[in-house]
């Protein structure tokens, strides 16, 4: 399977979207919730329909960048979020982004891209972070039957991925997950270090 912008593109234009919870995670909301600073720079890759920077947005954040190749994701954000600039899209290949932000959230993107590349996300979400920034989120706390996507993992595999990178503040069973994946997800919180 070429899990390429192409395929989730069509994913999106055949409204085949099992992923899309259909509103923003509530581990997620309950995490940007506490964060005082409105005008942090925050990156949300593969955000799909974006539901959390929808949120983000009611929050009062406004520094806010959504990356996914598959444009048609987007077209329900432009009605979502209405006031959000055209330079808060970010149509492309992760992978491929510039920046540096202050915070990145993950919420399902993880999981969606083959575990081949895994080192290539957490080097770059690395990349991406200013020095103190953090990468915070859910991954599945599960190893799917079928092949992925999505691709899980266990804590353990996913420490040895970020540790490189970064300092592990938190990664436990998550406490308010959606019911269907109650039980299944860790929350984390990884820090880039101000000195590797
Ligand atoms: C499983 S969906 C999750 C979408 C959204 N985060 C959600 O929870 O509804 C994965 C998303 O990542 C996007 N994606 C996968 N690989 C990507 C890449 N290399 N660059 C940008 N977007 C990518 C897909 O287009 C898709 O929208």
């Amino acid at each position: 399977m070429n899990l390429n912008a192409a395929f989730w593109q069509d994913k999106y234009q055949s409204g085949d979207t099992p992923w899309d919870i259909g509103y923003p995670s509530p581990p997620i909301c309950n995490f940007v919730t506490k964060l005082s600073d409105k005008d942090i720079a925050i990156l949300i890759p593969g955000a799909g329909k974006a539901h959390e920077a929808a949120f983000l947005w009611q929050q009062g954040f406004r520094n806010i960048a959504i990356c996914d190749w598959a444009s048609a994701a987007f077209e329900e954000v432009q009605r979502k979020i209405p006031d959000m600039p055209a330079e808060n899209y970010r149509i492309g290949n992760f992978f491929d982004l510039n920046g540096q932000f202050d915070l990145i959230l993950e919420q399902t993107f993880f999981c969606a891209i083959a575990p081949a590349q895994r080192a290539d996300y957490a080097a770059k979400c690395f990349e991406l972070l200013k020095p103190g920034g953090l990468l915070a989120g859910l991954l599945f706390n599960k190893v799917f039957e079928k092949p992925g996507p999505p691709f899980g993992g266990d804590a353990q595999t996913y420490q040895s991925i970020f540790s490189p990178y970064f300092t592990i503040h938190k990664m436990i069973p998550a406490e308010d997950s959606i019911s269907p994946r109650n039980g299944n997800e860790l929350f984390f919180v990884l820090e880039k270090p101000y000195v590797n």
